[in-house]
């Protein structure tokens, strides 16, 4: 299926901290990642997701940056008795603008099923969050021939009963947990294969339309010296990184590879 090419697509580079960094941590990142964002030419979003704990100090630090602030996870209910759970309204309440919903740490060691991620989705859109929403397959579904199969059940049951207004506030991650945390990266062949395989789902949810202005991020070992190439792949957006955006200079050093050009 052809799409236009992807230079009108939004590019976006996010940080997943994950269990990392604490409140003085998080200030001596952003200060030291503002400055090294002041010589960035690149039209692409970067975003920065600390744990819940650090939003609120992370907000702050980024008050008179243009980059954004991500949370990592979110509940699907507006508020009552969930210990340990934060709302999509504490949220936005912070400054937060985006939330990673459906991570596979999330589905593998917290149970998070299709059907709790799609309503994590709902609840995050209706709040005016915008979402990352990750799929992905596991090493032995890969092996197994099954990738597409996987990668089509998570998406169709994330995205299942939303608007094309919707999809304009949502971007997908795809992560292949094999290559998560791991420092063996998708190739940007199976990279692009699987982005283009995740957009010709969309466009048969949706319409080619919004298949075309879809954001398709790629995570999973994204590093200083992949990025480039990984991000050169006509249907891959942005990326989603972990290990390598916990270092200023690294994060930075993958902004800073950005092939999209001054127009994109
Ligand atoms: P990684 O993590 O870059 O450390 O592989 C990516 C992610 O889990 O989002």
């Amino acid at each position: 299926m052809l799409f236009k090419r992807g230079n009108m697509r939004k590019k976006i580079i996010a940080a997943n901290w994950k269990m990392n960094k604490d409140i003085n941590e998080t200030s001596d990142f952003i200060s030291a990642f503002n400055t090294e964002m002041k010589d960035i030419d690149c039209p692409i979003e970067v975003v920065v997701c600390p744990p819940f704990t650090a939003l609120y100090v992370a907000a702050k630090n980024l008050q008179e940056s243009q980059v954004r602030l991500g949370a990592q996870n979110l509940h699907f209910e507006d508020d009552g008795a969930f210990t340990g759970e934060v709302s999509a309204r504490m949220l936005q309440s912070l400054g937060v603008a985006y939330v990673i919903v459906g991570h596979s740490e999330r589905r593998q060691y917290f149970g998070e099923t299709d059907e709790v991620v799609a309503k994590k989705v709902k609840k995050a859109l209706s709040s005016n969050l915008k979402v990352i929403l990750c799929a992905g397959e596991t090493l032995s579904e890969r092996d197994g021939g099954v990738t597409e199969k996987v990668l089509e059940r998570q998406v169709k049951a994330a995205l299942g009963g939303l608007t094309a207004q919707d999809m304009a506030n949502l971007v997908i991650a795809y992560e292949p947990i094999w290559a998560i945390g791991t420092g063996r990266n998708a190739t940007p062949q199976q990279a692009e294969e699987a982005h283009a395989f995740i957009r010709s789902v969309v466009a048969e949810m949706f319409d080619r339309d919004v298949a075309a202005a879809l954001t398709i991020q790629y995570g999973g070992s994204v590093k200083p010296d992949n990025a480039a190439q990984l991000l050169s792949q006509p249907d891959v957006d942005g990326a989603l990184v972990g290990g390598a955006s916990l270092k200023a200079d690294s994060f930075a050093k993958i902004v800073k590879s950005c092939p999209f050009g001054k127009t994109a």
